[in-house]
Formats: structure tokens, sequence, C-alpha cells
């Protein structure tokens, strides 16, 4: 028997999966690091640290796996999204990686439309400028801390850097890159014209090339230190949420994901590289070549709920906080809540809104709050398939996955709030196993990664829409989506009252 392992790098922790030719999943490891936050709005962490703690867990994966290591044949990644790691010219890293969740960027953000027009911008890297994104972190290096800046060799995403240090190679695959706003996600290269304008030195860029592109065996040192054989393969991966996708078996048009994890998507397979959608949701290279993605984010989804949790609940687990919600009804006894506690995305590129709880009430319980945290979480990805159904796109049949995957109630709120079919899989390990998926791919196992997934991804239950529960949470929508812009002034003047007492 031979296996592959998919590494998925998030944001709280690194998952290692190990899984043999059958897809069945034999190891699983996984190991946290934390979340440097030294300013409101600022979100780090340490490249070294991700090396670090896979290291240790592939060195446990290795010791705790009966069969001969040899019969590892593949390695391959997922990786959170848009961090900006920069190496010099020895490549070394120069300061800590700034994260997908960093909102530093506002400023730079304007400069970028400024420089390159927001038509033009929408034209060659299909998305808006999102304080999120790439491109204004490294503006914003070059602006703050030009000596650092000035070291600057090459930038990279996170788990490109971690592959670096795993084989010696440097690349970067197109899903990744799509996510940094100066690739030309049509003609698939780095757009020279964003560089020029912005005044980037273009050999910044890594190489670009495929998720399952080989890229070549692990160095002896890695070797030594894990346990794994050197002759593993190793393939260059793809982003999270195309990972999630690969892994979930989203690779066809008319399929649609619901991931909830830190953050929450709805992401949708598309066909052509030349879908419009005005840039109201993103578009990405997929990890399937020549294939994309549309995609709407929550930027705080599951961590609503483990910001409630770790706040109000903190001794308790998951299953203790929900316990009882199916008995709350819809609407949570007329409690809303709007999930923007780190700003938002979609529809909302807004990085200064907040959360709110409206209609609070002497009669409301712990209960009716937990309630109305899923119900906000879940209205915030239906504002995504509002813009997806409202370009004319179909959306009967979705596949939820993440922590939204977890819980009976939660998945038949999704069929409601979505009016769609909600269907849950047997085996679900998200990105790790689109990971793991692009090296069985990669080690010739398949002959296209469709293949792979029929055999590897099936779905357990499926959940259909109540119509009088959709009727009702129709009603509700309307009164949610009044929130965003009833609060949006007030929440601006309390960013400046915070930043000024801060
Ligand atoms: C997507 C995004 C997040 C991260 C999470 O654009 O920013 O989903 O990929 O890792």
């Amino acid at each position: 028997m031979k296996y592959v392992i998919g590494i998925d790098l998030g944001t709280s922790a690194v998952k290692i999966l190990l899984i043999n030719q059958a897809g069945e999943v034999c190891l699983e490891v996984s190991k946290a690091y934390p979340l440097i936050q030294p300013q409101f709005g600022y979100s780090e962490q340490d490249p070294n640290e991700w090396v670090a703690k896979t290291e240790e867990g592939l060195r446990e994966l290795v010791q705790a796996f009966s069969g001969n290591p040899e019969d590892i044949e593949g390695i391959s990644f997922s990786g959170q999204m848009h961090g900006l790691v920069l190496l010099d010219k020895n490549n070394q890293v120069l300061r800590n990686a700034i994260l997908w969740n960093d909102t530093r960027t506002t400023e730079q953000c304007q400069q970028i439309y400024e420089a390159i027009g927001k038509e033009r911008l929408l034209k060659v890297a299909k998305n808006p400028a999102l304080e999120g994104f790439t491109l204004p972190k490294i503006l914003w290096v070059k602006q703050n801390e030009p000596e650092i800046f000035a070291e600057a060799h090459v930038f990279m995403m996170p788990k490109d850097y971690l592959r670096y240090r795993m084989t010696g190679q440097i690349h970067t695959e197109y899903s990744d890159a799509a996510g940094t706003l100066l690739l030309n996600i049509e003609e698939k290269e780095w757009s020279k014209e964003l560089c020029e304008k912005l005044g980037l030195p273009f050999d910044m860029c890594p190489s670009l090339v495929d998720s399952d592109y080989f890229v070549g065996t692990i160095t002896s040192d890695f070797a030594k230190t894990t346990g794994l054989a050197e002759s593993v393969k190793v393939f260059a991966g793809g982003a999270d949420n195309a990972c999630g996708a690969i892994g979930a078996g989203i690779l066809t048009e008319g399929n649609t994901l619901c991931s909830i994890g830190t953050s929450g998507v709805v992401l949708s397979h598309e066909e052509r590289n030349d879908q419009d959608y005005q840039g109201k949701v993103h578009y990405f290279n997929h990890g399937k070549s020549n294939a994309f993605y549309s995609m709407g984010v929550t930027l705080a989804a599951g961590y609503s709920l483990s910001w409630f949790k770790e706040t109000f609940a903190e001794a308790e687990d998951f299953e203790q906080l929900l316990n009882g919600i199916e008995n709350v009804s819809i609407g949570a006894n007329g409690l809303l809540f709007t999930p923007y506690l780190v700003g938002e995305r979609t529809p909302h590129a807004d990085s200064k809104i907040r959360g709110s709880f409206i209609g609070m009430d002497a009669s409301h319980k712990r209960l009716d709050f937990v309630r109305a945290v899923l119900e906000g979480i879940t209205f915030s990805l239906h504002e995504s398939i509002e813009i997806f159904r409202e370009n004319g796109k179909v959306i009967e049949n979705i596949i939820s996955i993440g922590g939204g995957a977890k819980n009976e109630v939660w998945l038949q709120m999704q069929a409601d709030i979505f009016n769609a079919t909600i269907i849950k899989l047997s085996s679900e390990q998200g990105p790790a196993m689109g990971a793991a998926m692009l090296a069985a791919y990669g080690c010739n196992w398949y002959t296209t990664l469709e293949d792979c997934a029929n055999d590897y991804i099936k779905p357990s239950k499926t959940y259909y829409p109540i119509a009088e529960n959709v009727e009702k949470y129709q009603n509700l929508f309307i009164l949610y989506k009044k929130v965003y812009e009833q609060t949006r002034a007030l929440n601006e003047e309390l960013h400046t009252f915070r930043n000024i007492t801060n």
C-alpha cells in the first residue's frame, strides 16, 4: 500500500493528514501556533514557527505510522491565503508574516486604486483592493519599513515558504498567486503593469507553477529531522480555499461549497476565465489547472462562534455550547447578530465595521445569543449566495464543510437560509484532503482530479429546505441586511474613538 500526506498550514494550526491509496485517513496530527497581534488590526505569525510545528507534527506522524516510511510517496500543501512572507537575498525571513486577517492597509488599498484605477484593476487582477490581500501588505512594508523593503529579494505566501524550507525550491502556484492582487488572472502571469505603476521590482515575484507541479524531493536535513524518506515527492499545492474545494469535489461547473472555518466562504466552480461579477465576489485561479472559482468571504465565521465561546463559556466545549439550540425558535426570539468582529469582506468590503447584537431583551438567555450567532454567520454567507444568484448562477446544491457541518441544527439552518439542498460528506477533512489529493494526482494514482474525487469523496447526509422556515428566514434576512447600513457611520466614529483612547 502507498500513502500520501496533505499538509494544511492554517491560521491557528497546521493539520497533517496521511491517507492511503483508497483515500482512507490513516493518521492525523495537528499542531497549534499563536497569532501575534502587536497592535489593533495587526495579525502576524513567525514563519519559522510554521516550519518548527510542521516538523514536529511530521515527526510524530512518522513515528505513529506502522508501515514503511518509504511507502509515503508524495506530499502536497494547502495554505492560509494572502499572507506576506518576505525573504532577503540569502532566503532569510526579513520580518513576521503579515496575515490575511490583518487590516492595517486601508491607505495602501486607496493608493492602489489611485495608481491603477478601479476598472483596470478589476480587468487585470479580477478583484478589488482589499486590506487582506498581499499587494497592499507589500506596499505597507515599502512605506513603513523601508530598510526591510530594501533588503527584500522575493515574496511568497505562507505554504510556499514551508515548501521552500522542505525542498530548497522557491515557487508559488496560481491559486495562491491569484490572492496577491498582482497576478493577471486571465493570462496566468504576474502583472508587469501593476508592478511598474506601483514601483515594485518585478523580479520580487516568485516563479509560477500549477498546483500539481512536481517541485522536487525533500532535503536530506528535512528527511533526517522528520523520519520521512528522502525520495518523497513534493507537489506545489494550493490556497486553502482551492484545496477545500478540491477536497469536497468542487471540480466542475454547478458545484458550490460552503466552508466554515475561522473565516467562512461560499465558493463556486468556474470554467471560464472571464466571468464578470464586477468585483463583488473574489475570482481566483483554482488548484485544478486552467479552472477558476468565485468566492464570497465572511471574515469572522467560525471565529465569531469561538469568540463567543471563549468570552462567555470558556470552560465548555462547542457541543455543550450548542446543546439545546434546536429549542430556540427561528430568529432567536428577536435577536440579530452581525459577525463583523474583524471587519467584513463580502458584500461589504469594510475593515472598520464591527459586529452587533440587535434587539436584546430581558427575556433572552444565553442560548438565544448562541442561535443568533449561528444565524448571523449564515446570513452573512447568504449575502454571497445572493450575489451569485443575482448574476445568474444556479445554486441548488451546496456541499457544507468545516465547523458548520459539525452540527445538525446548523446544517438545517443552512438549508433554510440558503434555500438550497445541503450535503454533508462522510469523512470530511477539508483543505488537508484537497492537498493530499493533489499529491495523489501528482503521483499518478489518478489521471484526473475528478476521478480521485469520485473515489475519495462520499456524501453522507442531505438536508432539504423546509418551506415554512425558508419564508421566516427570508423576512428576517431583510432586517439583517439593514444592520450594516444602520451601524456603519456609528462604527466609523467608534473606530476613531478607539484609536484616540488606545
Ligand atoms: C480568503 C481568505 C481566507 C483565508 C483563510 O480570501 O482570506 O479564507 O484563506 O485561510
